[in-house]
C-alpha cells in the first residue's frame, strides 16, 4: 500500500488589531455596505509595524503542532505571497525559532492558491520517503504590500496563519488527503501582480517625496479575477471529486479560498452543492490569501460544524494565476 499523507495537527494565529469596514470608510473613498454587500467583508486583523509574516507562521506553527501532539516534523513548507525578505526564504527561520533545527524547509510561492499547493508538495516529499512528518504553514502579511490610497483591494485582504502537521500514514484513515489537482495559466498574470521588486523590475527609488512607489503594492483586476475564480475553483473541485470517487451532494463541507462570499456560493451553485455546506471566516477575517484555507478550516471545527468523519473538499485560486484542490475526510483533530 503506497504511503498517504495524513492531517494530524491544526493551529491558526491572526494578530489582535481588528480593522472595521467602518474604520477603512474613514480614509478611503468606500462604505461598510459596499464592502459587505459586494465581498460579505465586515472586518480583517492587521499586524501593524513590526510584525512580520514569519512571526504569525511561528505562532500558528507552534498550535499545529501543539494540535498534533508531537512537534517532532522533519519538512516545513510556508506557503506565502509575503516573505520577510526577498532573501533567504521565511521558512528556514521559522522552523529554527519552531526548535526545528536542521530539518529541510522552504517557502512556496503560488499567491491564493499557496496552502493547497503545499499540501501537495509535502504530500509528494512524504510519499517518496523524503520526509516522515512535515509542516506545512500558510502565512500572510498582506497588510505590508497594499497601498492604502486603493479601496478596491485595501478593504479586502487581511493579515493572519493557518498551519497542518501531517504525518505518514494509510490511504484509508480518516485524515488521508484523498489527492490533488493543481493548475496554472501564466498568461493571465498580471490580473494579481506587485509589479515591481523583482528581477524583471527592481525596486524603484522612491521619488523626491520619498513616498514608495506605487508599483510596489499589489495591484488586482478585481471584476476577470471574479470570473476566472468561479471557473477554475469548479472545475478543480470537480476534478477533486472524480478522483475521490464522491459526489458532491455527498460533500459535507466546501472549504474553499475564502475571497469573496460571491465566488464560495457560485462555486457551490456550479458544483451542485448546497451553499449551506460553505464555510465561511472572510466576514471575519478577509482574504488571508495563502492562510485562508487553514483559517477556515480552523473556524469551521472549532464552531461544531466539522466533525470527524465528514467528507471535507478544499479549493482555491490565486494569483499567476494558479489554482488546486484537495479532500479528506475529517480526522479527530482539533486546533491547539
Ligand atoms: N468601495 C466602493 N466602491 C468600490 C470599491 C470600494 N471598496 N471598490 C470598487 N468600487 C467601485 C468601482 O470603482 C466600480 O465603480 P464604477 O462602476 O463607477 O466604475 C464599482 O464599485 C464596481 O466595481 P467592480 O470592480 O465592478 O465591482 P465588483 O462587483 O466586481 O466587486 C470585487 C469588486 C473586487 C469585490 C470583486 O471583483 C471580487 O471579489 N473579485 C475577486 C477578488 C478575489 O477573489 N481576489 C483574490 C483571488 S485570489
Amino acid at each position: 500500500m503506497s504511503r498517504a499523507a495524513v492531517l494530524a495537527g491544526l493551529g491558526t494565529y491572526v494578530p489582535p488589531r481588528v480593522v472595521t469596514n467602518e474604520e477603512l470608510s474613514r480614509t478611503l473613498d468606500t462604505s461598510d455596505e459596499w464592502i459587505r454587500t459586494r465581498t460579505g467583508i465586515t472586518r480583517r486583523h492587521w499586524a501593524g509595524p513590526g510584525t512580520a509574516t514569519g512571526d504569525l507562521a511561528v505562532e500558528a506553527g507552534t498550535r499545529a503542532l501543539k494540535s498534533a501532539g508531537s512537534g517532532d516534523v522533519d519538512l516545513v513548507v510556508l506557503a506565502t505571497t509575503t516573505p520577510d525578505h526577498p532573501c533567504p526564504a521565511t521558512a528556514p527561520e521559522v522552523a529554527s525559532r519552531l526548535g526545528l533545527q536542521t530539518v529541510a524547509a522552504y517557502d512556496l510561492a503560488a499567491v491564493c492558491s499557496g496552502f493547497v499547493y503545499a499540501l501537495a508538495s509535502a504530500t509528494g516529499a512524504i510519499a517518496a520517503g523524503i520526509a516522515e512528518r512535515a509542516l506545512v504553514i500558510g502565512a500572510e502579511t498582506y497588510s505590508t504590500i497594499l497601498n492604502p490610497e486603493d479601496r478596491t483591494t485595501s478593504v479586502i485582504f487581511g493579515d493572519g496563519a493557518g498551519a497542518v502537521v501531517l504525518r505518514a500514514g494509510d490511504p484509508d484513515e480518516p485524515g488521508a488527503l484523498l489527492g490533488h489537482d493543481l493548475g496554472s495559466d501564466g498568461s493571465l498574470k498580471d490580473l494579481i501582480i506587485v509589479p515591481s521588486g523583482g528581477s524583471r523590475q527592481p525596486v524603484a527609488a522612491a521619488g523626491t517625496s520619498g513616498a514608495r512607489p506605487a508599483d510596489s503594492y499589489f495591484s488586482m483586476q478585481g471584476k476577470p479575477v471574479f470570473r476566472h475564480a468561479v471557473t477554475r475553483m469548479a472545475a478543480s473541485s470537480q476534478a477533486m471529486l472524480d478522483r475521490a470517487g464522491w459526489a458532491a451532494e455527498t460533500v459535507d463541507w466546501f472549504v474553499g479560498h475564502q475571497a469573496n462570499v460571491r465566488i464560495l456560493h457560485a462555486v457551490a451553485d456550479q458544483l451542485g452543492m448546497a451553499r449551506e455546506r460553505t464555510a465561511v471566516n472572510l466576514d471575519r477575517v478577509g482574504n488571508t490569501s495563502a492562510a485562508s484555507i487553514p483559517l477556515a478550516l480552523a473556524d469551521a471545527v472549532t464552531g461544531g460544524l466539522i466533525t470527524p468523519g465528514d467528507r471535507v473538499l478544499m479549493s482555491a485560486f490565486g494569483g499567476g494565476v494558479t489554482w488546486g484542490s484537495t479532500a479528506l475526510v475529517w480526522p479527530e483533530v482539533a486546533p491547539g
